[in-house]
């Protein structure tokens, strides 16, 4: 399996300019594939890593239509915001491009063009969706209905986002228009395809026979699209955004976006390296690696290696593609048209400096095998147990107690002892094992394995105590110390690929030179190889101030970010609220008859042995009411002396729990299912009639 790969191209799924990135992109794309990257660098492989915007394709046109404006102004507004967040998040693309750029509309048409050229492509006229009220053909996202396949009544015509299955508009129950929710109906219009049939055999090979190293679960989505027998796949679409297709004949019609978005990926590598990028596309010793979620599979891995196929030229196949599972958000689907995420620009924006402890959570909790979910209260815990009494404990004794018995001065250490030598040795092994979970895309364990040494390196101190062999024997403590400061330069570069912001600054506090750079592939300073090594500080060091690297992280912080996401959930329930249908008509006689009014409560509280009612003594200008209400689970009694409600006045009395209940309070369910009283907006005389 082993080949001998000179460098590695690595890419990033490019995310739809539609919204900003959350936490989903990063837990199944950027974070491992920075993680990767930064590790390649770190020894000194040569490795390019790609990403940018996808900015054509039917999520952006969508997005402009609910907004008014144009795709354009959409593309513009979130390209520049994800492209910042990813910056200072400190993910390190060597190009983060668009393909709305020149460039990319060159290779894309230039792509196609080739493949029409030789014949590579069937042209078919078929009967398509379309909707007679807009007057439109309705390409892919278009078109929502119920999946055949999970249920799920949102599904779109290209994908259902619930169960992951790829869809023909076709394929959907009771489809309908995005656009005017019309049903669809059809017309004819004529595409080019990619027959994919045709490529059958080659992917077989390839995949099956070839990658059995793959993810279980890339591989079993290629084993069972295959086994379903693939079909011709249309690659253009009757839209006006995004690559014109460059043949006569063509008119309105542009390059579906799967087709322009993958090829994004050489045209970005085209920007950077115009001589030299076919090194890294066309070249056996250039291994490529997509990262990916797992709603991309199709497409990286029978899709577009089809069309690399059929392009020949020297093209080469990925050599993995790692896609990852979904995250999920406190047990919910993230979304970003629901706003349920949690969005790295504005992350970034409240938790200021800490960009590792996210890049942690999502490495330590990432959806490798299965859907997981991100808690806030995990979050917090890994923080406070992981980052901060784990890690940033441990690195924080070693300094500060060179500090306090050797004036920041690494010491020069005495023999090795036992314990010593078995610490080093712990590193080595836990090294070992750390290589292993990088090479195999296993990131969570490369987190737990990493975090493993910073238990090595307590246990250590735990065992040597410095602070009392202080008292007898100053060789001794500052060997111990000695031990100890190796172990912290071995955190920093175990951990930089994770945790580059404290990487960056331990190894500036050791004095090991700048780690950033050597992750960025722009520096020597730092070397993955130097782990474990048992003279990588110094002695004669002047070490920095001791610092805090994590601080704790308060419930109250939880609490905000969980009020914050109840406010999203009402304000959904509330968008997406079905108001029933209007009543039958009364006829205007019969409508006046009823006495509705507006009255003050006097006295309120709870009927015994009754959970839900309380008892009400009304104002009503008259004389003085009795009403009993159900709604003793949503108010306190005590707090409703002297609201104003508003109620039915000639309703025959009622006993209830033997109260009798003269007329009726209005009230109306929230968003939450939990029942609000009515009541006029400013103060009116008691008495007053509602009308
Ligand atoms: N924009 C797509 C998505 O968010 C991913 C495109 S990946 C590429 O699902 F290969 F097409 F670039
Ligand atoms: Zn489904």
């Amino acid at each position: 399996m082993e080949k001998n790969f000179k460098r590695t191209l690595i890419t990033t799924a490019l995310p739809y300019a539609n919204g900003p990135v959350h936490i989903g992109h990063l837990a199944g794309v950027y974070v491992p594939a920075d993680i990767y990257a930064r590790y390649l660098r770190l020894q000194g492989r040569e490795a390019l890593l790609v990403g940018g915007s996808d900015e054509h394709g039917v999520p952006i046109t969508l997005k402009a239509r609910k907004e008014g404006v144009t795709p354009q102004d959409i593309v513009d507004r979130y390209h520049n915001i994800i492209k910042d967040s990813f910056e200072e998040f400190g993910v390190t693309f060597d190009v983060y491009s668009r393909t709305t750029s020149d460039i990319h509309t060159e290779t894309a048409s230039e792509f196609f063009r080739h493949l029409y050229d030789n014949g590579k492509f069937i042209k078919q006229t078929s009967m398509q969706p379309y909707d007679e009220q807009a007057g439109e053909f309705l390409a892919d996202r278009y078109v929502v209905g119920t999946c055949p396949k999970c249920g799920f009544d949102g599904a779109y015509g290209d994908q259902c986002e619930k169960c992951g299955s790829s869809l023909n508009a076709s394929d959907l129950i009771n489809p309908h228009s995005a656009l005017t929710n019309a049903p669809v109906t059809l017309k004819e219009t004529t595409h080019w395809y990619l027959p994919l049939d045709q490529y059958e055999g080659a992917l077989k090979e390839w995949i099956l026979d070839g990658h059995k190293e793959w993810k279980t679960n890339v591989y079993g989505q290629c084993k069972s699209w295959i086994d379903l027998g693939l079909q011709p796949r249309a690659v253009s679409r009757d839209l006006d955004w995004g690559v014109p297709v460059p043949v006569e004949g063509a008119e309105g019609k542009v390059l579906y976006v799967w087709f322009d978005a993958p090829i994004g990926y050489i045209s970005n590598t085209k920007e950077i390296l115009p001589d030299t990028w076919e090194t890294w596309w066309k070249n056996p010793e250039t291994r490529i690696i997509n990262f990916i979620g797992k709603d991309n599979i199709v497409f990286h891995c029978i899709v577009f290696p089809a069309m690399l196929m059929a392009y020949g030229d020297g093209y080469q196949l990925p050599d993995n593609v790692p896609a990852n599972e979904f995250l999920n958000l406190e047990g919910n689907k993230i979304s970003t048209s629901r706003n349920w995420a949690v969005w790295l620009h504005e992350y970034l924006r409240e938790f200021p400096g800490k960009q590792d402890v996210l890049r942690y959570m999502l490495t330590a909790n990432a959806p490798e095998t299965k859907d997981n979910d991100f808690t806030w209260a995990e979050f917090q815990a890994r923080n406070n147990n992981e980052l901060v009494a784990t890690l940033g404990n441990f690195v924080n004794r070693a300094i500060v107690l060179t500090h306090k018995y050797f004036g920041g001065v690494v010491p020069t250490p005495g023999k090795f002892e036992a314990v010593d030598e078995a610490a080093f040795a712990d590193i080595l092994t836990t090294k070992t094992e750390l290589d292993e979970c990088m090479e195999t895309f296993r990131f969570r364990e490369s987190a737990n394995r990493a975090m493993e040494m910073a238990r090595i390196g307590n246990r250590y101190l735990q065992e040597t105590e410095p602070w009392k062999v202080a008292k007898a024997d100053m060789e001794r403590c500052g060997t111990i110390l000695y031990v100890a400061l190796q172990i912290c330069a071995d955190l920093a570069i175990a951990f930089d690929p994770m945790l580059p912001f404290m990487g960056a600054k331990l190894a500036g506090l050791l004095g090991l030179g700048d780690i950033d750079a050597a992750a960025r592939g722009k520096g020597h300073d730092v070397d993955w190889s130097m782990i474990g090594r048992t003279d990588l500080v110094k002695p004669g060091t002047k070490i920095g101030e001791p610092e805090l690297l994590f601080e704790k992280i308060d419930d109250s912080v939880v609490a905000a970010q969980l009020a914050r996401l109840e406010r999203i959930k009402e304000e959904n329930t509330i968008a997406n609220f079905k108001a029933e249908p209007q009543a039958e008509d009364v006829d205007f006689e019969t409508f006046t008859k009823s006495d509705l009014r507006v009255g003050t409560v006097l006295e309120c509280k709870k009927v015994p042995k009754a959970d839900k009612l309380l008892q009400f003594l009304i104002d009503d200008g008259l004389e003085k009411r009795t009403i009993v209400s159900g709604i003793a689970k949503y108010y306190n009694p005590d707090e409703l002396v002297g609201k104003q409600v508003c109620f039915i006045a000639n309703l025959p009395p009622r006993k209830l729990k033997g109260i009798v209940s003269q007329g009726m309070i209005l009230s109306a369910e929230d968003a939450n299912g939990n029942l609000v009283l009515i009541a006029p907006s400013a103060p009116v005389a008691p008495g007053v009639k509602i009308g």
